[in-house]
């Protein structure tokens, strides 16, 4: 089985490390755009041309292409899947319907990219499962960036998942995987008031249903 994954930078490989658990004898090709990294303060036209080139080489043979990308696959999934309908391609959103499901609260904190954010496809899974949240949307613009350039700056993250814990979210969803490389300093900075959730696990089972299909 080859598995193609994209990211615009590291947050593929943390998409891919939960990919090969569990998928041992895969075949997993990761690319990333490292040269325009981060996606999350772009246009939906830039990301779609970005993305639409930065995966060229994984077109040739996966037999899935997961674009481990929440900014991605909010501005660009569609257009490539009309682009190149003989791909099967799995995107990544940001967990609402499960946040929906767990929180006893009835308020969660999404922290995602700005374009995740303000994207159609995002506001789509509000209305979906979440109208009647409370929603906190913190501003996590730098934190893609901090994370790929290892220059983390943790008093930002502390301050801001305390203040979405003190708002009183009890479910904390990662909309970007780049935040999967820090959800232990998460889990901590929430300390128990909050649990948080990304999909990683998800998209292997996603993966396993689509192929056998
Ligand atoms: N890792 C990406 C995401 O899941 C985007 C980070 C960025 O390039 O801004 O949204």
């Amino acid at each position: 089985m080859k598995l193609g994954v994209f990211d615009s930078g590291i947050g593929g490989e943390a998409v891919a490390a939960a990919l090969y658990t569990t998928f041992p004898d895969a075949s997993i090709v990761t690319v990333n755009d490292r040269a325009n990294v981060p996606y999350g303060n772009k246009s939906k036209e830039e990301v779609i041309s970005l993305t639409d080139a930065a995966i060229q080489p994984l077109l040739i043979d996966s037999d899935v292409i997961i674009l481990a990308c929440n900014t991605a696959t909010a501005l660009a999934i569609e257009s490539l899947r009309a682009r190149y309908p003989y791909q099967k391609f799995i995107g990544i959103e940001p967990m609402i319907k499960t946040a929906a499901s767990l929180t006893a609260a009835r308020t969660i904190a999404v922290c995602a990219t700005p374009a995740t954010l303000r994207s159609e496809r995002y506001h789509g899974l509000i209305d979906k499962y979440g109208s009647s949240l409370k929603i906190i949307e913190p501003d996590c613009s730098t934190w893609a960036n901090m994370i790929e350039n290892n220059d983390i700056n943790h008093q930002i993250i502390k301050a801001t998942i305390q203040k979405v814990c003190e708002d009183g979210a009890d479910v904390i969803v990662l909309g970007c995987t780049h935040y999967h490389w820090i959800k232990d300093t998460i889990i901590e900075y929430a300390n128990g008031r909050a649990v948080v959730i990304e999909p990683s696990e998800a998209i292997g089972r996603r993966v396993r249903v689509l192929l056998e299909q």
